[in-house]
C-alpha cells in the first residue's frame, strides 16, 4: 500500500509529535454540503450508500470542498442490523425506522453473524475504490456502531429521546440484552476487520446513545463491548472509540487498547485531559451550533480549544456531527482555523 502523504491522524493517534494537530468534522460527508444535496435528489439513501461509486464521491466532496486531514467511508450505522437480517428504513424527515424491532429470544436467535462482512462487501467496495482515488494524499476512516447504540435501534424501531424502551430491555431483561449485544459486537468485530483489511486506516466505533446510560449501567451494556471491540482490533488499524455523553468512562476506556477517545462539549479539555492522563489521544470537541458563529468568532473559538488540549495527543473534530444548517464556509473556516493554528 502506498505510503500517505499527510498521515497527521495516524501521528496524532501514536501520540507522536505533530506540526499542527489533524482536523476531520463527524458527519463531514453530507447534507451542508450542496454537491452531496445534488445527488440526494437523484439517489435514495440506500442507494448511495450501496453504490460504491456514489459512496465514494460522496466521501471525497468534503476533501475538496473544506480541506479536511482524513476522510470517513461513506455508509451508515444502520447497515449492521440490515445485514444482521432486520429491515431499515430511511424516511426523508423522519430519520431511520426498524418496522420489526427485537422482543424476544425468538427475535434474537434469527439474527445473522456470520456472512455478515460478506452481505456488506459494498462498504468494502467503496473503501477500496476510495483508496485507490484518494491516492495516499489523507487516510482513510472506516466505521461502525457501538453495540449499545446498536441494541437501541433495534429495541426502539427509530430514534429516541430517552431511549426508555431499549433501557427497559437492558434493565428487565439482562440475560437476553447480553445475548443480543455480543452478536452484535461478534458481527462488527468481523465488519470492522474487513474494512481495515479493504484499506481503512483507522477505525471510531460510534456509541451515540451511550449517554443516557448511568455509570454502572455504562459499564455493563456499553462499556465491556467497547473495549471487545478495540482489543479485537489492536492488531488491524488504530481505534478510535466515541461514547458520547459518557464522560464519566474516561479514565476506564483510556486504559484500553483503544487509540483514541472522542468526547463532546459537555466536558472541558482540562478534565478530559485529567481524567485520562497522556495515555491515550483525545478528539473532539467544538460544539457543532458554535459553527453557526461569525467566521472570526469560529477561529477565535477554535484556537482556544487546541490551546486547552495541547498539539500533542489531540485530533481536532466537533463534540458531534455537523448539521445540516451550517454554512460550508463556516465549516472551512473551522478547518482552516486549526490548519493556521502555530502560524504567525
Ligand atoms: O461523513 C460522514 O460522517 C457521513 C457518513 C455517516 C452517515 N451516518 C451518513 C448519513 C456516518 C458516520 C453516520 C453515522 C451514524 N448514523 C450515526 C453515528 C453518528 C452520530 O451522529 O451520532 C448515527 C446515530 C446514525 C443513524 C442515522 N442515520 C440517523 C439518526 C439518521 C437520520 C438523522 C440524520 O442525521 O439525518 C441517519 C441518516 C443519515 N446518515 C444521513 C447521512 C448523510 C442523512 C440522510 C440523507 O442524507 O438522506
Amino acid at each position: 500500500m502506498q505510503p500517505l502523504k499527510n498521515d497527521l491522524l495516524l501521528r496524532a493517534l501514536r501520540q507522536e509529535n505533530v506540526e499542527r494537530p489533524p482536523v476531520w468534522m463527524m458527519r463531514q460527508a453530507g447534507r451542508y454540503l450542496p454537491e452531496y444535496l445534488k445527488l440526494k435528489e437523484k439517489y435514495d439513501f440506500f442507494t448511495r450508500v450501496q453504490t460504491p461509486e456514489l459512496a465514494a464521491e460522496i466521501t471525497l466532496q468534503p476533501i475538496q470542498l473544506v480541506g479536511v486531514d482524513a476522510a470517513i467511508i461513506f455508509s451508515d450505522i444502520l447497515v449492521i442490523p440490515q445485514a444482521m437480517g432486520l429491515e431499515v428504513l430511511m424516511e426523508e424527515g423522519k430519520g431511520p425506522s426498524l418496522p420489526n424491532v427485537i422482543k424476544t429470544q425468538k427475535d434474537i436467535n434469527s439474527l445473522f453473524i456470520d456472512g455478515v462482512e460478506e452481505k456488506l462487501n459494498y462498504v468494502t467496495k467503496a473503501i477500496s475504490l476510495t483508496k485507490q482515488e484518494l491516492n495516499g494524499r489523507i487516510p482513510l476512516i472506516g466505521f461502525a456502531g457501538a453495540p449499545f447504540t446498536i441494541l437501541c435501534y433495534m429495541i426502539e424501531g427509530k430514534g429516541s429521546k430517552t431511549w426508555e424502551k431499549a433501557k427497559q430491555f437492558c434493565f428487565t431483561q439482562p440475560a437476553l440484552a447480553h445475548q443480543l449485544l455480543q452478536k452484535i459486537t461478534n458481527a462488527t468485530i468481523n465488519y470492522l476487520k474487513a474494512q481495515s483489511k479493504a484499506g481503512a486506516d483507522v477505525l471510531q466505533v460510534f456509541d451515540s446513545w451511550s449517554g443516557c446510560l448511568s455509570p454502572d449501567d455504562f459499564k455493563l451494556f456499553a462499556q465491556s463491548y467497547l473495549i471487545q471491540i478495540a482489543d479485537a482490533l489492536k492488531d488491524d488499524a488504530p481505534v478510535i472509540l466515541f461514547p458520547k455523553g459518557s464522560w464519566y468512562a474516561l479514565k476506564e476506556l483510556s486504559e484500553s487498547s483503544a487509540s483514541g477517545l472522542g468526547i463532546d462539549w459537555c466536558i472541558s479539555p482540562a478534565i478530559a485531559r485529567d481524567m485520562t492522563g497522556n495515555k491515550i489521544t483525545l478528539q473532539g470537541n467544538f460544539d457543532p451550533a458554535k459553527l453557526l458563529l461569525p467566521i472570526p468568532e469560529i477561529k477565535k473559538a477554535v484556537k482556544e480549544m487546541i490551546d486547552r488540549f495541547g498539539v500533542k495527543g489531540y485530533i481536532a473534530n466537533l463534540g458531534h456531527g455537523i448539521t445540516p444548517n451550517i454554512p460550508v464556509d463556516n465549516a472551512k473556516a473551522f478547518v482552516d482555523a486549526v490548519k493556521e493554528y502555530g502560524l504567525p
